[in-house]
């Protein structure tokens, strides 16, 4: 696999861009189906894996009831501050845990699940990082593991990778593709077989991305991704040319209505 540079979630900017317009946009619709689709959660303690600003946190606090735990572990403090934030309310139903996949600062066998929205895909050793998920699950616990598909069926993004590589921007282009074409849906099996689960399947999850300010909104979008300080930093001109060629390939993905075309994930379901 080719390699590109690392996206930095590890800024206060990036955190808070994020969290304004990447999970309303994305991460809270994909986190509420993925719950919605498995379960139940009320009394599990759950594993919220790279939580971010802990959008699937949240939304679990909501889900595991007076009896469950949710333990949100991210390996960024920028992102954890937010995530405490809005999770103030659920008082010691979360608790907060700062640490990377692998090693996972956690016992073995004390939770009945593990999620892991969009975060395995930037996992340094992801096999190891598989076989600490099995190691803190339960017996018969379930991982549940959202990658992103290619550039090429995530439409939003895959308009920004192809304005920044129109403006001769490759090297900006290879860093948004990271979260989505450098793991090939059988490598990411692979992973979770090999690591000694009972059962893994793959998944493939499909949705429209609804937004309604068109063309502005694929800017806001690019803007709120990691690749945001790079963009700001761009010369006026080779911005400007960056927003038309974005603006052209938003404008021809909506076809006037209110999203950006699909976005695709693969998802684990690997039971222990
Ligand atoms: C795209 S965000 C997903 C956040 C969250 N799961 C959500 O649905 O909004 C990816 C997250 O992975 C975290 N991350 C990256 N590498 C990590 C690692 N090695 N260990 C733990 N977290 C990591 C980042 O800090 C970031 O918060």
């Amino acid at each position: 696999m080719t390699t590109a540079p690392e996206l930095d979630f590890g800024k206060d900017n990036v955190a808070r861009g994020y969290d304004d317009v990447l999970v309303p946009l994305i991460f809270r619709p994909w986190g509420e189906r993925l719950l919605a689709e498995h379960g139940p959660w009320d009394g599990r303690t759950v594993l919220d894996l790279a939580t971010g600003t802990g959008v699937v946190a949240r939304l679990l606090a909501d889900r595991v009831g007076s009896n469950g735990k949710v333990i949100a572990a991210d390996i960024n403090p920028q992102m954890l501050n937010i995530a405490k934030h809005h999770c103030a309310d659920a008082g010691e139903r979360v608790r907060f845990l700062e640490s990377s996949a692998h090693p996972l600062e956690l016992e073995g066998g004390v939770v009945d699940a593990v999620i892991c929205q969009q975060g395995f895909q930037f996992f340094p050793d992801r096999a190891q990082s598989a076989v600490e998920m099995l190691r803190v699950l339960r017996d018969e616990g379930v991982a549940l593991v959202s990658t992103w598909r290619s550039v090429a069926e995530c439409k939003a993004f895959g308009a920004i990778c192809g304005a920044l590589d129109a403006i001769g921007e490759t090297e900006l282009a290879n860093m948004m593709r990271r979260p989505f074409d450098h793991l090939p849906e059988d490598e990411l099996q692979a992973h979770f077989e090999d690591a000694g689960f009972n059962s893994v399947e793959l998944q493939r999850h499909e949705a429209l991305m609804t937004c309604h300010g068109g063309p502005k909104s694929a800017i806001e979008l690019a803007l709120a991704t990691p690749i945001g300080p790079h963009l700001r930093e761009l010369a006026e001109s080779v911005f400007s040319r960056f927003t038309d060629e974005l603006s052209d390939r938003a404008t021809e993905l909506s076809r006037g209505e209110s999203h950006l075309g699909k976005l695709v994930s693969n998802v684990i379901v690997a039971r222990k």
